[in-house]
């Protein structure tokens, strides 16, 4: 009870009072305390100095006061001996490093056992065998096993992917092989999505995202917004501004260009920072609430049925003309390209735009995918006189050839009108 007490207490000075060690740990307080004999640094191991291919650690803030000594914790290789135990006290006790775990029969570093690595391995194997498509890559892992936040077609897009590997909200141009993608508020939402209560009836909203899987530097809980960093999602600053009085356009980190409805922000009080989407959701709330105050129950499950908002609050991809057929839109509701599918038929069922979205986004690119009528990616995609098969998402399956027939997907396929779909 004192230990958690304490914890609590440590955590609350820390935490929330960093004025407070902002004073103790101030310049020149390491060079004082130092000085003392008893307060001296114990050796850290080599291992950060070296950082090659055999030898590597970590550096982290070390267990001292104000953190006045340098820690390095060594990060074993593939079949080094490792321990069960941990870190543990000693300065030159490690872990396994990135992607590794102690085994328990050899007491050394093996990978771990996951869904990526396996991934990783069927790619390799596929590899040797010569049978990797030159727009294929290998899947990136975290240092945990996990899928990497995001996965690139080269040439292409880039999009958010779950821990699991699941694709995401978020997709930007590709840029070249270091391109990175933190999608930390996609994968934020997702967890949410996972986390709510499913007899939560209606559908709950997670932190506000740009199309890029970051967060919306402006978030608002209630009628309070404030600004927060975009990648890590931190407030940032004291800034807050009151929506039933102001708009948020008076926020320093308030960006036009990554606000989709800006005319929400126009006129007089009270302002909102409610997409359509969301106030349909809003709308439908009322007439259901309204319908439980006369004393009738509403399916809530049916009723919002298709009505999730996107992490940037738009409405999806997928738009209805008044006449019942799909088309494709973007976040601002804008019709994209002529794409469209009419009710009744595989087309109309199977839609899901990423085709027309990623070719919209890849617009000034001379390279675009051939997307089929409905949006949906085309299965064949041909460059400079190769054809490869591709998924949904318009990754690559397989190596490509110089003959459609000698596609795997054609043969699926099997139809001289391959081109049409
Ligand atoms: C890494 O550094 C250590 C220590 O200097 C050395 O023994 C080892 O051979 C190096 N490994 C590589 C691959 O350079
Ligand atoms: C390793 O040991 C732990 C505890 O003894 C056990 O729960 C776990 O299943 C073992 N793992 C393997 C791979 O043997
Ligand atoms: C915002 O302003 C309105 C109107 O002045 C007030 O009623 C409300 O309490 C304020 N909300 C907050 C969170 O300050
Ligand atoms: C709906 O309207 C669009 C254009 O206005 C048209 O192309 C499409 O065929 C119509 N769909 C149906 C089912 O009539
Ligand atoms: C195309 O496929 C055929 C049959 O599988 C194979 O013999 C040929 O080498 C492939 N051509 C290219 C350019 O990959």
């Amino acid at each position: 009870m004192a230990a958690k007490i304490i914890v609590l207490f440590f955590c609350f000075v820390t935490c929330l009072l960093p004025v407070c060690c902002d004073v103790l740990c101030q310049n020149g307080f390491c060079t004082e305390h130092l000085k003392k004999a008893a307060n001296q640094c114990r050796p850290t191991a080599p291992d950060c100095g070296y950082n090659n291919a055999t030898r590597s650690g970590l550096r982290l803030p070390s267990p001292t006061i104000c953190n006045c000594c340098d820690y390095c914790l060594p990060l074993y290789g593939r079949n080094d001996e490792c321990s069960l135990g941990g870190p543990g006290d000693g300065i030159t006790i490690g872990r396994c490093g990135h992607g590794l775990t102690c085994s328990n029969s050899t007491r050394t570093c093996v990978r771990m056992k996951t869904p990526c690595h396996d991934a990783q391995d069927q790619y390799d194997t596929r590899f040797g065998r010569n049978e990797i498509g030159a727009f294929e890559r290998r899947p990136f892992c975290d240092e945990k096993g996990k899928y990497a936040a995001f996965e690139c077609v080269p040439s292409q897009t880039c999009f958010c992917q779950s821990v699991e590997g699941k694709r995401l909200f978020g997709e930007v141009l590709y840029t070249g092989p270091l391109q990175n993608m933190p999608c930390g508020c996609s994968r934020f939402n997702d967890k949410v999505k996972s986390l709510i209560d499913r007899n939560v009836p209606y559908p709950v909203a997670g932190p506000a995202c740009t199309g890029d899987g970051n967060f919306n530097p402006v978030q608002c809980l209630d009628n309070r917004c404030f600004c927060v960093n975009r990648i890590t999602g931190r407030r940032t600053g004291s800034e807050e501004i009151n929506l039933t009085r102001q708009p948020i356009t008076r926020l320093s980190c308030y960006d036009k260009e990554l606000d989709l409805f800006p005319q929400l922000s126009e006129g007089d009080p009270p302002y909102n920072m409610m997409t359509p989407c969301y106030k349909n959701i809003e709308q439908k709330k009322k007439i259901i609430e309204g319908g439980l105050r006369g004393g009738f129950i509403m399916d809530y499950f049916n009723t919002f049925d298709g009505m999730e908002c996107l992490p940037d609050g738009s409405t999806g991809r997928i738009g209805r003309l008044v006449n019942g057929s799909k088309i494709c839109v973007n976040e601002r509701l804008q019709r994209i390209g002529t794409y469209i599918a009419d009710p009744g038929t595989t087309e109309y069922n199977s839609m899901d735009c990423k085709c027309a979205v990623t070719a919209s986004l890849m617009s000034s690119s001379t390279s675009r995918p051939i997307c089929c009528r409905n949006g949906n990616f085309r299965r064949i995609q041909c460059h400079r006189g190769l054809c490869r098969c591709v998924d949904s998402d318009g990754r690559q399956i397989g190596k490509e050839n110089r003959s459609v027939r000698n596609l795997d997907c054609f043969r699926e396929i099997n139809n001289d009108n391959w081109q049409h779909c």
